[in-house]
């Protein structure tokens, strides 16, 4: 296993965090946006999954890694973690004192999608149980039907990058069948490591369904943050933007086994990539 890694100064890049692999699918949105900005990502896999577990053990983890990254020097805070959002952002943002942009299942705009008023929202069990997501619920969705589902085991799939064997179909369909069977035309992918499972939905259901991923939408409004706040990078005022020596650098730390980390990771970002170990304990 490679060596902890140690405290140092990280360009004043930007921390986005997830309970493990899944929000690489948000790195992904803010990469594409941000092509100047140094991203460091944490992968908290060792402590995954969150969905199934206490408040108190997601708000420590969730305050654990959102310290670590400002402590490395970022300017800017993304958590990319449906279910530390729906428990602990509150507690991240008292404790922090850097911008923290956090996604959320993207329920608003399922309601202006659906044909049928019938809308599926797929997330782990602490999301569908969340404050946040009642609140969003009864927000929008007056007239809706809005069938909340909770999921186990998808995540751990994507933990192992098992996106598209029989198993995975079968599981996916164990959850979704009975939401199609109840009208929805519409599914709220309300979790950061559903994204992968996409590939393998649209296999089994086709066009028939219409799937809601909010990762641009965060990336989005970490560009907005990052320009009210005066924070963006100045390189994305060079004369060539696309110059590959002004490019960012992304660098991927994972509390769990970095070589298995680092097969998976590689798999789902389309490239090879090193991921570094990273040692929180809390
Ligand atoms: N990617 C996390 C989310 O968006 C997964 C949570 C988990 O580890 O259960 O909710």
């Amino acid at each position: 296993m490679a060596e902890p890694l140690t405290l140092q100064p990280f360009n004043h890049g930007i921390g986005v965090f997830d309970s493990g692999v899944g929000g690489l699918s948000v790195l992904k949105a803010i990469r594409a946006a941000l092509p100047h900005e140094d991203l460091i990502y944490v992968a908290d896999s060792l402590f995954a999954p969150y969905g199934d577990k206490s408040h108190a053990y997601i708000t420590q983890r969730t305050l654990e890694l959102g310290g670590w990254l400002e402590g490395l020097g970022v300017r800017a805070l993304t958590l990319a973690c449906n279910t530390a959002t729906g428990v602990a952002v509150k507690a991240l943002r008292d404790r922090t004192r850097l911008p923290v942009v956090a996604i959320e299942p993207a329920i608003k705009p399922a309601v202006t999608l659906t044909r049928t008023g019938v809308i599926g929202v797929l997330a782990t069990q602490q999301t569908v149980l969340s404050e946040n997501v009642i609140a969003l619920c009864k927000l929008h969705g007056q007239g809706k039907q809005i069938l909340l589902q909770a999921c186990p085991g998808w995540v751990e799939l994507v933990e192992q990058g098992e996106l598209h064997g029989a198993k995975t179909l079968s599981l996916l369909r164990h959850y979704i069948d009975p939401l199609v069977d109840q009208g929805a035309d519409t599914l709220v992918l309300g979790c950061t490591h559903y994204p992968f499972l996409q590939p393998s939905i649209e296999k089994i259901y086709g066009s028939e369904l219409k799937l809601l991923d909010p990762a641009q939408a965060v990336a989005k409004e970490l560009v907005r943050r990052l320009d009210q706040l005066k924070l963006e990078t100045t390189s994305k005022d060079t004369k060539n933007p696309l110059d590959s020596s002004k490019l960012g650098r992304t660098r991927l730390v994972t509390t769990g086994d970095p070589v298995q980390a680092g097969h998976v990771m590689s798999q789902l970002w389309g490239e090879s990539i090193v991921v570094e170990h990273l040692d929180i304990w809390g």
